[in-house]
């Protein structure tokens, strides 16, 4: 059994919880499902945690013509529904107050004469002295639109202003190389990178934080963390649904730009990095950069063999999917990163929907023995090698397994397991992805946001991929059954290699 630690996670000391500077957080889209099921329950558990306080404001901004009232009330069921907490009546009575809602077209700059009213009613009335967090909620395609008003409004104000004006940026940042570029050069228009906060969640993920901590504040892990010792790594991202109301956006994007780029990238960086010369924003990223471009570049006549698509049966029959679509709901590949801490070590990533089980993790399987001593006399003993795995979601924790003696009279060798998760270690869930995210993005701490270089290179690493697919589209599709671990051309990348996926 662990020891408890009486600690709430994430909150190092528990007395003073990290705490928001004086601001207002307006949310373009904020009639959208993200604001409903991630953002406004982010912001309660914010309030309820003691991480915002009074000087603290949220403004929703989106076509529709609700009234505040009815914005609140939006904001209520979304709260209901999806917080991780319950709600609890005295938190909603103190934020509700603090919600108000500006409806209007994006293009129309009589929208931003009325958001900015707004925001300087609440300065007034709440003290919140001139501080926004601006979060898009919206596509890509919109973006423009509302920066460039934002900044004709003279609500968005330069970096050394005593007020800060910061922009939170959703995903998909852009759909290729050159839409991610023309993207960044547009924010770059009215940001400063120090303003413009990309938000990938999967950074903000408790167990995607600790990967970090797992490795940098403890001593034993970190000789055993290269060539020499690792066989393979594996990163899994399955997830149970499908794409369900989402197919429009599935048929543009797929899984390789859903989810490879970005997620499965953030976590394979923070694995590989190097240790970075100290905590702050630019030390990690510039860390994590250096991955990406030590990435072994996808060519041509790599990519059929490196790489597998798939899609489920079914998916064809989704709203707004096409009969003939082939777009990937699946994919597995075999990924080199190309430094001398990791020269040969292959690194195989998969991730899709509808799979046989719901599991995000790291798993990291060591080289076998050299040589087993046990066993009978002509015979020896396979000894599994050793696995540690960083259990990302559900059912968070760290795993490692390693070779027992079998209780008996001879030396039978059992792989067995050290199981910490992190309910029993620290009680209760973690915080939410977007809270953190949130209240990082409202202290002004970037190191859980992509910075420009990396978004590039990491669509320039893709890029490859996404045009061999695009010129030569897979022909067996749809090739996988729901509930499955995906296409038998994903076992065959790893069977060829004399390696098996790890399906918990
Ligand atoms: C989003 C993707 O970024 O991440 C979705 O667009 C996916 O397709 C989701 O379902 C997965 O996030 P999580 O936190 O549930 O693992």
């Amino acid at each position: 059994m662990p020891t408890r630690i009486e600690v709430p996670i994430g909150l190092p000391n528990p007395k003073q919880p990290p705490e928001a500077p004086p601001c207002v957080t307006v949310v373009f889209g904020a009639t959208g499902d993200l604001t409903r099921r991630k953002l406004m329950p982010a912001l309660y558990n914010l309030a309820a945690g003691g991480h915002v306080r009074d000087r603290f404001a949220a403004v929703g901004c989106a076509r529709r013509p609700w009234t505040r009232g009815e914005f609140a009330a939006q904001m209520r069921a979304g709260v209901e529904e999806f917080s991780r907490n319950k709600l609890d009546a005295g938190v909603w009575e103190w934020l509700e107050p603090r919600l108000d809602y500006v409806s209007g077209d994006f293009a129309d700059p009589a929208t931003y004469a009325r958001l900015a009213e707004t925001l300087a009613a609440l300065d007034e009335k709440l003290g919140t002295a001139g501080n926004r967090l601006f979060y898009l909620a919206v596509p890509p395609d919109e973006f423009g639109t509302i920066l460039r008003h934002l900044r004709d409004a003279g609500l968005i104000v330069a970096p050394t202003a005593k007020t800060f004006s910061r922009v939170i940026v959703e995903k998909p940042f852009g759909r290729s190389l050159e839409t991610a570029k023309q993207l960044n050069g547009l924010v770059a228009e009215v940001l400063d990178e120090s303003q413009t906060f990309r938000i990938d969640h999967y950074l903000g993920k408790e167990t995607v934080q600790n990967i970090m901590v797992f490795r940098f504040a403890n001593s034993m892990f970190e000789p055993l963390w290269n060539r020499k010792y690792v066989d393979h790594v594996q990163i899994t991202a399955a997830e149970t649904v499908g794409v369900g109301t989402r197919g429009k956006f599935y048929e543009s994007t797929g899984v390789l730009r859903d989810i490879v780029q970005n997620h499965l990238l953030e976590v394979l960086t923070l694995c590989a990095m190097e240790p970075p010369n100290s905590s702050d924003a630019d030390d990690v990223r510039g860390e994590k950069l250096k991955v990406l471009q030590a990435l072994r570049t996808p060519w041509a006549d790599t990519v059929p063999n490196d790489v597998v698509l798939g899609q489920y049966r079914g998916y064809r029959a989704e709203p707004d999917v096409a009969p003939d679509s082939v777009s990937p709901t699946f994919a597995a590949m075999r990924v080199f990163v190309d430094n001398w801490r990791w020269q040969g070590v292959p690194f195989y990533l998969r991730a899709g929907k509808k799979m046989a089980k719901r599991v995000t993790e790291v798993s990291f399987h060591m080289q076998p023995i050299p040589l087993s001593l046990f066993g009978s006399g002509d015979l020896c003993e396979h000894v599994e090698p050793n696995v540690l795995t960083l259990r990302i979601q559900p059912e968070e924790g760290i795993t490692l397994s390693f070779s027992s003696k079998l209780p008996g009279h001879d030396f039978t060798v059992t792989p067995v397991v050290m199981d910490m998760k992190y309910t029993e270690a620290f009680g209760g869930e973690p915080p939410e992805a977007y809270e953190r995210l949130l209240l990082d993005a409202m202290r002004g701490d970037a190191t859980l946001f992509s910075r420009r270089d990396a978004v590039e290179t990491s669509w320039q690493w893709i890029q490859p991929m996404l045009d061999y697919w695009d010129a030569n589209p897979p022909k067996d599709l749809p090739n996988y059954d729901a509930g499955s671990w995906g296409p038998e051309a994903a076992d065959r990348l790893m069977h060829v290699d004399r390696r098996v996926w790890r399906n918990p």
